[in-house]
């Protein structure tokens, strides 16, 4: 890792669909954000998910895995699309092989909604005006990764199985994370589980009641996931880390992203073993909007804020990112999710822009 100056090696993996068009944006934006810093940005590309599949290689080709696990930080637009949907190799796969390979077992993903966009939230603006929910999602176990895992038979005799299993180490190690995250803002922790259902939730309730004893300064609060879906939408405001296994945390981060109202906006950055940080934007590919250069770059944008915190220790340059994104929000230079007309790359020249002009 690279602090005030020197070089600072970052991979980037565009992948499929948007994810090449709010990378180039995000790239655009770290750039304007390291200018002048001292800090030299030493960048390359590398093929994953269906861009890779169609040079005849793995979802996560070995070079790839490679020169992402000897950079100093990682960023990856989307992977997917319906064109690789039926198989044999799945571009989704390259991801998790990718989250599983850098140990990225601790998914960080900030949701808040910016002050001006209360409106355009699909939710009553005074139930939004303020939500800032921190969600730590655990990003390499769970049914993702149990095994066993598959199809077997023929029709109409065809089953399948998923396995859902967590260690306690497995646990403990993620909530150790939200509650350090929880110690730095109200220090009130949501950890949701299905408890009254689930073996593997039980032991995460008893894990995260041990863990919760070494942050007595911190307030633990378990909530059942069904519950917990519907009061993010009734009271998000309650809520401020909000920590829970894989599956669930996926799910719950793209209802979150109704309280924003749009799935553009949010950011995320995956970490926590002895691998670089990984930083993506929570959407996907958007295959519905993909090439026609509309996609919403602000959660790739954020993304890179998150990157110049987590892995270039730089809370200044992160906080200048989020300062030129609420500018560029005030100013009215929005995609079409948000109501606007502008382009990704307008968005993208906008807060490279903003940033350019600051002290
Ligand atoms: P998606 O996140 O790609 O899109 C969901 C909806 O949000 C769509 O209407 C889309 O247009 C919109 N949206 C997403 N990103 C946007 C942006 N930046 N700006 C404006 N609107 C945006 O989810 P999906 O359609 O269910 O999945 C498409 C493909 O992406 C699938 O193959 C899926 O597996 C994959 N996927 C990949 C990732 C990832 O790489 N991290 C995440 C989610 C889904
Ligand atoms: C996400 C995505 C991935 C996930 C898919 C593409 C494997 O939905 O990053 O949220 O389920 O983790
Ligand atoms: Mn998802």
């Amino acid at each position: 890792m690279t602090s005030r100056a020197g070089r600072f090696r970052l991979a980037v993996l565009p992948g499929d669909g948007v994810g090449p068009e709010v990378t180039e944006a995000a790239l655009r934006v770290l750039e304007a954000a390291l200018a002048g810093s001292g800090i030299e940005l030493e960048l390359t590309h590398h093929p994953i998910g269906g861009a890779a599949i169609d040079q005849g290689l793995e979802p996560l080709p070995a070079a790839t895995l490679k020169a992402a696990r000897e950079a100093d930080a990682v960023f990856l637009g989307a992977v997917g699309g319906p064109r690789w949907d039926a198989g044999p190799a799945r571009p989704e796969a390259g991801l998790l092989q990718l989250r599983r390979q850098l140990e990225a077992f601790a998914n960080v993903r900030p949701v808040r909604v910016l002050e001006g966009l209360e409106e355009l939230s699909p939710l009553r603006p005074e139930r939004v005006r303020g939500a800032d929910v921190l969600f730590v999602r655990e990003l390499t176990g769970g049914a993702y990764f149990g095994r066993p895992q598959g199809q077997a038979g023929a029709a109409p005799g065809r089953r399948a199985v998923d396995t859902t299993e967590y260690s306690e180490s497995e646990i403990a190690r993620v909530l150790e994370v939200a509650f350090r995250l929880a110690r730095e803002r109200s220090r009130r922790v949501t950890s949701v589980d299905k408890a009254n259902v689930l073996a593997t939730s039980r032991l995460w309730r008893e894990v995260a009641v041990e863990v919760a004893r070494r942050h007595p300064e911190c307030r633990l609060e378990h909530s059942l996931v069904d519950s917990f879906a519907l009061r993010l939408l009734l009271r998000p405001t309650d809520f401020d880390v909000v920590v829970t296994e894989n599956l669930f945390g996926d799910i719950l981060t793209d209802e979150a992203a109704a309280l924003p109202g749009t799935l553009g906006m949010l950011p995320s950055a995956s970490g926590g073993g002895d691998g670089p940080w990984l930083f993506e934007p929570v959407h996907g590919s958007a295959p519905d909007i993909a090439g026609r250069g509309i996609a919403n770059p602000l959660g790739a944008i954020l993304a890179v804020s998150m990157l110049l915190r987590l892995s270039l220790d730089r809370p200044d340059l992160a906080g200048a990112v989020e300062e030129a994104v609420a500018g560029a929000v005030r100013d009215r230079c929005l995609t079409p999710d948000l109501g606007g007309t502008a382009t990704t790359s307008d968005v993208a020249r906008r807060v490279a822009g903003l940033l350019a002009v600051r002290a």
